[in-house]
């Protein structure tokens, strides 16, 4: 997409992420769940450091748009993708799939065979768009309440480039 920037994510951007975390879940995502299951998903009262630890320590990427943080994702060593979240204001302006295309040539460039997401419900269209397959659907239960989600997956092709042992 023009005028997305990509980069690493720094210590800095933590309360960014975070507010991108939030706003998605409880905007976007609030189409597809309940208030009661957005309310675990998304609390009220997170511990920021622990956020900036678990983010600083995934890999994550984050799409900067006119200076601000407007998505982010990750990417796992056995190709799992925790996280893949877009900021309402920023959404259907194909920063997802930045976000995805740079983790494909991550991953492909690390010699990893698939890719692997637990997507939302109003995730799972983006990731089957770009060629993820849903494995099994999941009913994962977070204080309490009962969410669900979907086991997709994609597989990757080699890179042509890449050396043969
Ligand atoms: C899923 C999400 C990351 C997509 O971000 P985005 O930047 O808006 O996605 P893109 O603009 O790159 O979308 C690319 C394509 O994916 C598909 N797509 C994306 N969102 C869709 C939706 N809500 N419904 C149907 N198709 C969708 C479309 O084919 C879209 O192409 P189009 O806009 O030309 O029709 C964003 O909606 C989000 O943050 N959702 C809430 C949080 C969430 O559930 N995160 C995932 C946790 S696993």
């Amino acid at each position: 997409m023009a005028g997305v920037e990509l980069r690493a994510y720094t210590d800095d951007d933590a309360a960014a992420t975070l507010g991108v975390f939030q706003r998605a879940i409880r905007e976007t995502a609030s189409r597809d769940y309940t208030p009661e299951q957005i309310a675990v998903w998304a609390p009220e009262e997170v511990d920021t450091d622990r956020w900036a630890v678990r983010r600083a320590g995934a890999g994550t990427v984050v799409a900067v748009v006119d200076g601000a943080v407007a998505g982010f994702t990750d990417l796992g060593e056995d190709g799992y993708i925790d996280m893949m979240f877009v900021d309402p204001a920023y959404a259907r302006r194909g920063i997802a799939t930045t976000l995805l295309e740079h983790v494909v040539s991550a991953a492909v460039g690390r010699g990893l065979t698939q890719l692997t997401v637990h997507a939302s419900l109003t995730a799972k269209p983006f990731f089957a768009r770009h060629g993820f397959v849903v494995e099994a659907q999941r009913f994962p239960v977070r204080g309490g309440v009962r969410l669900t989600n979907f086991d997709m997956r994609r597989v990757l092709e080699p890179d042509p480039m890449a050396e043969r042992p």
